[in-house]
């Protein structure tokens, strides 16, 4: 007999043997693991990297001076800036054909950050995206549509290694062409869904255009990430779909996705996958390491790379470490935003994340916007330009909507905005990691 189970309510929580033993080993393993790949990372970076070498010597630093983890702070931090001086390939320790693949991320300015992988590395990679795939739910068997973009992008391939390695089946779809999502989606029948969160809401839409119900798929889990995305999108997303909405993080100078993972049966921040990467959270002004608890920019140190290691590489994503709950390993908060995507609005702090939480506590807004950011005079103002939903798109609705929103970001955020409703619809849609903040400002 057919029976109508709700998907989200479906146990995906797995089963002890079907971890791997460090996920859930001691916190002593896993330091005991951390300090001896950290000395192996120092020597191997200080041996082959001259960048490395000639930072390490100008600090006055070396290898053997890092005995424990608390000793990691005295070396110096690596930055974008560095990539880019390296540019393209000086920051390799290995020789170039031992290289297999090459990614890059398109930075905003100028040349690309060019990262390099070793068989070796691929191979790490293509474990640790299986390991995040079953944290959110997934195991052998099930069906994996990537909506992340194939390309120098490492989200597309990297998920599919990882999908492949846990005896899924890939569907490398990619992004774009919205319509052809969702004709895949109904036809394959897929369980597990990864794409960038924003994506996911413009497939919602490609769903409903189509009169079809988003609520009726085979979709059982969205993995999203490569961009920040509040609780409140989660709540949107899960209910539009009635799925499990997960999180997952990475960056290419790192690795790529797979860095951290969200576990589906607790959803409270991201595990880092600690035995290959070590985290730090530091002050962003003065470097200084602060205590786990304390929000800052959190910094990681690669353990096992071997073509690209990195030393103690700041992302500029803000965040804080928290301990391990469903497993052993720490986790990191959601993302509030990265300090580059940091407004200040008459000398308030202000994050776009922020501003979704507040358009998401409005019934007639959608999760589509955008923040303008103008100077007037000396001082700056911000727009925000969202989306009325379906039934509230009247002008009546539209005004109180405004009223609404900018009453929210005034009590809750502190600052004021100017609120403009668009139809729905009327705000671009990227295929990928959506464009949140537009910089009107006279440029210095
Ligand atoms: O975005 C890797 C990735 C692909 C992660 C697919 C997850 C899924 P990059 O293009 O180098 O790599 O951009 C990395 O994106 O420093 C964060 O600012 C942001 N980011 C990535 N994941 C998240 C997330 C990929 N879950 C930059 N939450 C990072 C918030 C994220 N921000």
């Amino acid at each position: 007999m057919l029976q109508v189970t709700p998907k989200k309510a479906l146990d995906l929580t797995p089963r002890k043997e079907e971890l791997e033993p460090i996920e859930i080993a001691s916190r002593d393993e896993i330091a005991h693991l951390q300090r001896e790949r950290l000395k192996r990372t120092l020597r191997h970076v200080y041996d082959n990297v001259p960048h490395y070498r000639k930072k390490f010597d100008e600090a006055g630093v070396h290898p053997d001076d890092f005995k424990d983890l608390p000793d990691l702070a005295k070396f110096p931090f690596t930055t974008k800036q560095d990539l880019r001086e390296n540019y393209p390939f000086g920051l390799f320790a290995v020789p170039r054909e031992k290289v297999v693949r090459i990614h890059a991320s398109s930075g905003t300015t100028g040349k690309p950050t060019v990262v390099g992988y070793t068989k070796a590395d691929i191979e790490v990679w293509s474990d640790l995206m299986a390991r995040s795939i079953r944290a959110s739910g997934g195991r052998p068997g099930m069906r994996v549509h990537i909506a992340y973009g194939y390309g120098l992008f490492t989200g597309g391939l990297g998920a599919h290694y990882g999908a492949e390695r846990l005896g899924c089946t890939a569907i490398p779809v990619s992004g774009g062409m919205t319509e052809r999502q969702v004709q895949l989606i109904q036809d394959f029948e897929p369980d597990i869904i990864m794409v960038t969160p924003s994506y996911m809401l413009a497939i919602l839409d490609e769903f409903r255009a189509k009169g079809l119900d988003p609520r009726a798929t085979s979709l059982k889990v969205g993995i999203f990430g490569a961009e920040p995305w509040t609780n409140a999108m989660r709540a949107e997303i899960e209910d539009a779909f009635d799925m499990h909405a997960v999180d997952i993080y990475g960056l290419s100078e790192v690795m790529g996705p797979g860095v951290a993972n969200e576990c589906v049966e607790t959803k409270d921040g991201l595990h880092i996958w600690e035995d290959h990467f070590y985290p730090e959270i530091i002050d962003p002004k003065t470097g200084a390491v602060l205590p786990d608890g304390e929000k800052g920019e959190l910094v990681f140190t690669s353990l096992t790379k071997e073509a690209m290691p990195v030393v103690r590489y700041r992302t500029r994503d803000l965040t804080r470490l928290l301990p391990g709950t469903a497993r052993s390993m720490r986790r990191m908060e959601k993302i509030t935003g990265r300090s580059d995507d940091m407004l200040i609005i008459r000398g308030v702090n202000v994050f776009p994340t922020q501003v979704e939480e507040q358009i998401l506590r409005c019934p007639g807004l959608a999760a589509h916007y955008q923040i303008e950011v103008t100077r007037e005079g000396r001082l700056d103002e911000m727009k925000v330009i969202v989306e009325a939903r379906e039934d509230y798109a009247d002008a009546a609705s539209r005004a109180a909507q405004a009223e609404l929103l900018a009453r929210h970001i005034k009590d809750l955020i502190g600052v004021t905005a100017a609120i403009n409703v668009v139809d729905p619809g009327g705000i671009e849609r990227s295929v990928g990691k959506a464009k949140r903040v537009v910089d009107r400002r006279p440029k210095a």
